[in-house]
Order: structure tokens, then sequence, then C-alpha cells
């Protein structure tokens, strides 16, 4: 049973001296005991002050994206050298990157393939709209997402998987934890199986839609869901240490 990841997405929230205070308040507010993976992830710029003030703490810290290339004239770009050592994590193929700024699954997988070699943990986000849901093509398209994210790629040691249905993110309309579950154990855990046999029991599948503290258990009881990726439940210090201390209990 992969470790239970309660991740913040901060997305284009905070600026940096706000985001250092939640990050502070978050570290000193945070139990390691609950033995929860926590996972911050702040805007670009805020990165560095963010790592600073949890370092020496268990809060990780990760990325909201990167480009693929080292270096070179990508304009308004962060590449993954650097953000080695300051990361541990970065997400990936968010849907709002997707659909906002054009990421088609070729160019996540080559982040996802950036990501380890540069040893940064990817959290690959997949998921449906509205549309592909009430089409039943649900499992399809996670399927295929997931099998194109993760193209090419033999070891998927440190990999990171987010169910996030496009309709349930910042909506407050929440998958219920069956339907997160029935995709997270069925489509994601069964490719992940077909693709790199018994290495993808290891893979930490977190949920991601409206989750706040008031819904957390519920899809934390349910055994194919490992941790949840936070979005604006994140963005308050209490309500987001609600939230791990309440998943830490539940698994
Ligand atoms: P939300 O966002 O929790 O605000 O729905 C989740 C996400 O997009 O990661």
């Amino acid at each position: 049973m992969p470790k239970t990841v309660i991740a913040g997405n901060w997305k284009m929230n905070q600026n940096p001296s706000e985001a250092i205070e939640l990050a502070r308040a978050i570290r000193d507010g945070f139990d390691a005991a609950t033995n929860v993976e926590v996972v911050l992830c702040p805007p670009a710029i805020s990165l560095i002050g963010v790592s600073e003030a949890v370092q020496g703490s268990a809060v990780r810290v990760g990325a909201q994206n990167m480009h693929y290339e080292d270096a070179g004239a990508f304009t308004g770009e962060i590449s993954p050298l650097m953000l080695q050592g300051i990361c541990d994590y970065v997400i990936l193929g968010h849907s709002e990157r997707r659909q906002l700024f054009g990421e088609t699954d070729d160019l996540v997988n080559q982040k996802v393939k950036a990501a380890f070699r540069h040893s940064l943990r990817p959290i690959l986000c997949v998921g449906e709209t509205l549309e592909q849901r009430e089409g039943g093509q649900a499992n399809t398209v996670i399927e295929a997402q997931v099998r194109a994210g993760l193209s090419d790629i033999v070891d998927i040691t440190g990999l990171v998987l987010a169910y996030e249905p496009i309709w349930a993110i910042g909506t407050g309309q929440a998958a219920t934890p069956e339907i997160a579950s029935d995709i997270m154990g069925g489509a994601i855990q069964q490719t992940l199986q077909s693709m790199f046999g018994p290495a993808a029991n290891d893979v930490p599948i977190l949920y991601g839609g409206s989750v706040n503290p008031g819904n957390v258990a519920s899809y934390m009881s349910q055994s194919p869901i490992h941790g949840a990726l936070v979005g604006g439940a994140s963005l308050q210090a209490e309500q987001f240490l609600e939230i791990v201390n309440l998943a830490g209990a539940a698994k």
C-alpha cells in the first residue's frame, strides 16, 4: 500500500510573502506522526521561499509545471534542472494546463520523462470532461491519458497519479467516492498494471476535485484512493491541515 499523499495545488494564488507565511503555518501545524506525505505546490516564483520555509521539516515541495528541456530559448519557462534541489515533486498534465494552455498527451509525456531524468517525482494528472463522462467514455479517456502520459517509460519509481475529473475541479461538485474509486481502482490501476506489472502497486493514486475537510475521509476509506490533490481548500493552513489529519486518521 503506497504512503498517503496530500498535495496542495495553490495554482495562481498567494504572492511570495503570503506563500511563505502559508507554508510556515502548515509546517508548524503539521504532525509528522500522521504519516502523511504533505506536498505544497506554490506558484514558481515562490518555490524557493516555500522550500526554505519548510527546510528541515517533513513537508515537501512541488512545482505546478515545467518545461521538458534542460535549458534554452524558451521564454517564460522553467526547466527541470532549475527545480532540482528546490522541489521533490512536479505536477504535470493538470487539466488547466491541458485545456487553457493546449498541453497535449505527447507534451505531457515529454515532461514526465524529463521529471524522471532529473529525479523529480511527477504527479501525472488525468481526468475526463463532463461530456466524456455523460457519453460513457470516462474509462477509455482515462486509460488513453495514462498510456500516453507514460509512453516509452520503463522505470516508474517515484510516480504519483492524480485522477481529477474536470467537472469536479473548483466546482464544489466533487465526484462521489464510488465514482472516483471505480476509475482509480479500474481504468488507472489496471492500465498501470498492464504497462508496468507489480511496480504499479507502489504508485500512489490521488483523487482531486473539490476535496475539503467534509469529504476527504469518504475518499480515504476507499482502498484504491491513496491521497488527494487539493486546490481551493489548500489555501488556508487550518483547512489544509484538517484535511491532512483526517486523511491520516482514515488510512
Ligand atoms: P479544487 O482543485 O480542489 O479547487 O477543485 C483541485 C485541482 O485542480 O488540483
